[in-house]
């Protein structure tokens, strides 16, 4: 019999970045293989070139040999959709609106009020669908709990979640998402940092920390107090950062060295400077999450050439981003924010895998990593945000086996 984690496929063509994370020229970041392959043994690749070198590699002509997209910014697992909210948006009715009853506490409603069973129920087709789309490594939230109690079962659905998808996934607590009805938001931040992240640390539940940073959530003193009890558990931060209004929340992100600052709609020229500046901090582009709240885009263009680590991610969340596709956010980072197909390969993976703290191992191939990959549609990348609304996925493999495909 087979063994169903080795394998060897080659193809018209084969893109990888070359090493993670990738700043400035990002298209200079890219090797390409014309007649490439790959072969992989036990989930761990053996072999990366020409495809003369496989003779036997099974061959998709007219196809691209990519590393699996790596989705860095999700808000799974939830349990229920918000399509009317869209609608209202459409209507005229703004997000900040939707938030006093709809919007995250509507979501958290729905987690609370939803069995164990039902959200994995709920959440595991999903990410199925992501494998479907070639998403071989993503990032799990909470931000649904609202509640020390709550969110420790958020963070635990995760994990549960995380063993059982098929592709590798990370946990990031997200217990400052919305202030609690009925609690002031000193008081749940100072339980957030007392309570819930040692809780947290202690069991094992969380990778990474996050905070919603916006007029309508938490200020950037309150990131740094999360910060602090984070880093006291050795927990990497990262932050929601200048979506719906500017804050200071991208440069405060880059001084307490965050994983990452997301979102970026009105980041200031300081917090572009601080991102281009930073060592670690990568800039997590959010493009379909800009295009559901018809928002205005980043300066992306000075975030790169400043000399930003810029990924793409989905946002995947019922409010903001019903979107699970990479491939669907790749197009739209190039339709709306003005990246070129190089650019945006290298962020949606081997710099998405930087803002996940497994440049590593995860999001560009190379001998002696896992076997994360994609078979695509088309002779070259460019085909992939050239034709939004296509699945372009043949072949996603995560680990060496084959977890989904058009
Ligand atoms: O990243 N804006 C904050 N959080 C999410 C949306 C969450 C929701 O609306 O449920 C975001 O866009
Ligand atoms: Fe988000």
């Amino acid at each position: 019999m087979p063994d169903p984690s080795s394998g060897a496929v080659a193809a018209t063509t084969l893109v990888t970045a070359a090493t993670a994370p990738a700043r400035g020229d990002l298209a200079s970041a890219v090797t390409t293989i014309a007649d490439g392959a790959v072969a992989w043994e036990d989930g761990e690749i053996t072999y990366v070139g020409a495809a003369d070198g496989l003779p036997h590699a099974e061959r998709f002509e007219g196809c691209t040999i990519a590393p699996g997209f790596v989705d860095c910014h999700t808000h799974l697992p939830f349990a229920g959709w918000r399509a009317d909210e869209f609608e209202a948006r459409l209507a005229g009715i703004s997000y900040r609106e939707l938030h006093g009853e709809g919007g995250i506490y509507r979501s958290a409603r729905m987690l609370a009020e939803a069995s164990d069973d039902e959200v994995i129920g709920f959440s595991l087709p999903l990410v199925r669908e992501m494998a479907d789309h070639g998403t071989t490594t993503l990032e799990l939230k909470t931000g649904y709990g609202l509640s020390i109690e709550g969110e420790l079962r958020q963070a635990r659905l995760a994990r549960r979640l995380a063993e059982e998808a098929p592709q590798t996934c990370t946990v990031t607590l997200l217990a400052c998402h919305a202030v609690p009805h009925g609690v002031k938001r000193r008081d749940w931040v100072r339980a957030v940092c007392e309570v819930l992240i040692p809780a947290a640390a202690e069991e094992g539940l969380a990778d990474a920390v996050d905070v919603y940073v916006e007029d309508i959530a938490f200020s950037v003193e309150d990131l740094a107090a999360v910060a602090e009890a984070a880093s006291a558990e050795g927990l990497p931060m990262r932050c929601h950062a200048d979506q719906l209004g500017a804050s200071g929340a991208a440069e405060a992100a880059v001084a307490l060295g965050a994983h990452s600052a997301d979102h970026l709609n009105h980041v200031s020229s300081e917090g572009i400077r601080a991102l281009g500046g930073s060592d670690g901090t990568v800039a997590v582009l959010l493009p379909t999450s800009t295009l559901m709240l018809r928002a205005s885009p980043p300066d992306v263009r000075a975030l790169i050439d400043g000399g930003a680590v810029v990924a793409i991610a989905t946002d995947f969340n019922p409010g903001t981003s019903p979107v699970l596709s990479m491939p669907e956010a790749i197009a739209t980072a190039c339709s709306l924010y003005g990246l070129t197909p190089p650019e945006a390969l290298v962020a949606a993976t081997g710099n998405a895998a930087t803002a996940l703290g497994l440049a590593a191992s995860r999001g560009t191939l190379a001998p002696g990593r896992p076997a994360d990959l994609v078979v695509l549609d088309g002779d070259a990348f460019r085909q992939v945000p050239y034709r939004p609304g296509h699945n372009p996925v043949r072949h996603a493999f995560a680990n060496g086996r084959r977890v989904g495909g058009a």
